[in-house]
């Protein structure tokens, strides 16, 4: 598939499905996350990682990908800047974003791999989950897109999931051990079927995508190549004149780890420990965990 009908599918998506409102408040691509109260601290505490990065603050903040910044952490990337920039190719992601934001953003319909933008106009740049939207031969124009666009002396922080991390690699056989008894306990509840209907629904639409763009011949692109540290070290090496880039923890675990092994009444302790061990190791948790923070310097 090309770039081209993959950028218009995964639009179609959002535009329809992933950024709609559902009755409890949240969008539908929220399902994604795991918003249970057990586990809202250590992702609170993970979202403001990035935050620090952005103290300094500047003229314009760029979000590339920026859906309706869904989360109330992800306000404070932008506090010290004058505006936000937001862009998405989304458009219902940018209606819901100006409802969060009104006047502090700027709202621009764009693709990251092709940014309508000057270089290096921005003090700052956040893209979060979006970059592994894209054919991995575009995902290399928009991380060169983002470095265009950044001003020397100023910083990016990226987060996009690895496509295979060596940390959930090794807890899969006990993750699937936990949903198999999750599933006994809820049937011996009786309550499986009511609760697996949402996620049913939920996985359904983003199987559509998947099984398009396999359907499709998109069997190198962004659903199935290998994305790790060393394929992004790779990819960036023409780069290395300009920027420094560091790669650290955002969060070492997947929704799937969380939903599978984090109960109360010990969840939200265990969690306070794991997220101290990335605290103390960040750059191990951020190659081996499964989402880094991809932190580039301009020089
Ligand atoms: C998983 S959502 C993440 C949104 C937000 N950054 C967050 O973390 O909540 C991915 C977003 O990237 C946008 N997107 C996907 N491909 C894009 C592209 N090529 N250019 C710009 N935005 C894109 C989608 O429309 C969607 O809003």
């Amino acid at each position: 598939m090309s770039g081209g009908n993959v950028e218009q599918n995964v639009r179609a998506f959002y535009d329809a499905i992933g950024w709609k409102l559902e009755s409890d408040g949240h969008y539908q691509n929220a399902r994604y996350e795991d918003l249970r109260p057990v586990s809202a601290e250590y992702i609170h505490r993970c979202h403001l990682r990035i935050t620090p990065y952005f103290a300094d603050g500047g003229k314009y903040l760029l979000d590339a990908g920026c859906g309706p910044i869904q989360y109330a952490e992800y306000l404070t990337y932008s506090e010290n800047f004058e505006k936000r920039v937001c862009a998405d190719i989304s458009i219902t992601a940018l209606k819901e974003a100006r409802k969060r934001i009104g006047e502090h953003g700027l709202f621009v319909v764009a693709d990251v791999a092709n940014l309508p933008f000057a270089p290096e106009v921005f003090d700052g740049i956040v893209s979060l989950h979006t970059l592994h939207h894209l054919p991995l031969d575009l995902q290399k124009k928009a991380w060169f897109e983002l470095v265009r666009t950044l001003n020397p002396g100023k910083t990016a922080a990226v987060v996009n999931g690895w496509t295979e991390s060596a940390m959930m690699k090794r807890w899969q056989p006990w993750v699937e051990r936990a949903e198999k008894v999750g599933h006994w306990i809820a049937r011996l509840r009786g309550k499986e079927r009511s609760e697996k209907q949402p996620r049913v629904q939920a996985s359904a639409a983003v199987q559509t995508q998947k099984s398009k763009a396999v359907e499709n011949g998109q069997a190198t692109g962004t659903f199935v190549r290998k994305m790790d540290a060393a394929w992004l070290r790779t990819e960036l090496a023409d780069l290395s004149g300009q920027i420094r880039i560091e790669i650290r923890c955002w969060r070492s675990v997947s929704v799937r780890w969380l939903r599978a092994l984090i109960h109360p009444p010990y969840g939200k302790l265990a969690l306070r420990r794991l997220f101290s061990l990335e605290e103390e190791d960040p750059e191990v948790y951020g190659e081996m965990g499964q989402y880094p923070l991809i932190i580039l310097r301009k020089q």
